[in-house]
């Protein structure tokens, strides 16, 4: 049985992308919940040796439909990507939550829209899902593509993207920039860098002036091409930006998940609604609101506890907080009343937060 909160997946396939990547298929029956949007992602649960694992892994799929698909590629040192590129088999069973995620827009079929998706390592998994979407789903818009890697034999979901280019010659265009492997276009050689950028967007390689630019990969390669495209004078709003980190790969920490030592006083209390179930939580010094409400509700919600991901993202209703990261919000949210919750430190003794909001 799944823990709260997750649901139990089949891997109904396991198929070997790189030398170091796997793409899993999985089949979440028709469960509605699992329908998906292009960019969203599926938060794993796994325990190794009694302590969880979390761990979030785009979808690389055409939503909404499509096939339930991540690509996971191992990271030195990460256990859940060594054990999910070596030790999951067909008719395994995963256990995930529901697809989140806001790295995503709103698809107009009628729309003529231009698109620039630029893909970092396996940054390609949602931009491949975005790609594919956008050109199904927009059949009069063009996408794009700058694909970042170091090496040939390390591009992830290579087939995948190449099928794509064939179905679509004449709206999809791509990109690579291999950084340990010569270049045919020498602004294309070594590390992306703002020169290089601003050269492809003087060249015409990449639109000046697109509809929506879709960025996913190291924090660097982001902040770079979002400079650049701000720089000419792009809104933010159509600037979406999703982070891979390191701090995505590590392991939960392990948190008291029982009542306090009785001999410690809360300094506040709050609400928290979750699956439309309002849930009071006492409080204690230190404490984020998501380490106070997983104390009440083990189906909190959460993954990388970085910042990054946003699966604890919530509404705060009453009170103030202070927050370390933020990437994982997007332009507006935070002024809208949304809060990281694993970032989260209350400044008022009473906090209400909405989950479902
Ligand atoms: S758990 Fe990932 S942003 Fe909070």
């Amino acid at each position: 049985m799944a823990a709260p909160g997750f649901s139990a997946l089949r891997v109904v396939s396991v198929d070997r992308d790189t030398p170091e990547a796997v793409l899993l298929s999985l089949d979440a029956g028709n469960d509605p919940a699992f329908r998906f949007a292009h960019g969203q992602y599926l938060t794993f649960r796994h325990e190794v040796d009694g302590v969880e694992l979390r761990r979030s892994y785009s979808i690389c799929s055409t939503a909404p439909g499509g096939v339930l698909r991540v690509g996971v590629k191992r990271v030195e040192g990460g256990a859940f990507s060594t054990w999910a590129t070596s030790a999951v088999h067909v008719g395994d069973v995963l256990e995930a939550m529901p697809p989140m995620g806001s790295f995503t827009h709103e698809l107009v079929p009628e729309a003529a829209r231009s698109y620039v998706l630029v893909a970092g390592g396996s940054g390609i998994t949602p931009i491949y899902s975005i790609a594919a979407t956008v050109l199904t789903v927009e059949p009069e818009s063009r996408v794009t593509l700058l694909q970042v890697d170091s090496t040939s034999s390390s591009i992830m979901l290579l087939d995948d993207v190449e099928a794509l280019r064939n179905q679509h010659l004449d709206r999809f265009r791509i990109w690579r920039q291999l950084t340990r492997e010569p270049a045919g276009l020498p602004v294309l050689g070594g590390r992306p860098d703002e020169d290089s950028v601003t050269e492809c967007l003087r060249r015409g390689m990449l639109d000046t002036e697109p509809d929506h630019v879709f960025l996913c990969g190291p924090e660097p390669l982001v902040e770079l091409v979002r400079k650049v495209y701000a720089m000419h004078g792009l809104e933010d709003e159509r600037i979406h930006t999703e982070l891979f980190t390191a701090a995505q790969s590590g392991r939960a920490r392990t948190r008291a998940q029982g009542p306090v030592d009785e001999s410690v006083t809360p300094i506040g209390s709050g609400t928290a609604k979750l699956a439309g179930r309002s849930t009071e939580f006492w409080l204690y010094d230190g404490d984020t609101i998501l380490g106070a409400v997983q104390r009440v509700r083990p189906d909190v919600p959460y993954a990388c506890e970085a910042g990054v991901c946003s699966t604890c993202r919530a509404h705060l209703g009453k009170g103030t907080v202070e927050m370390g990261t933020t990437y994982g919000l997007v332009p507006g949210e935070e002024d809208a009343g949304y809060v990281l919750t694993c970032q989260a430190v209350p400044t008022t003794s009473t906090v209400n937060v909405d989950f479902d909001g």
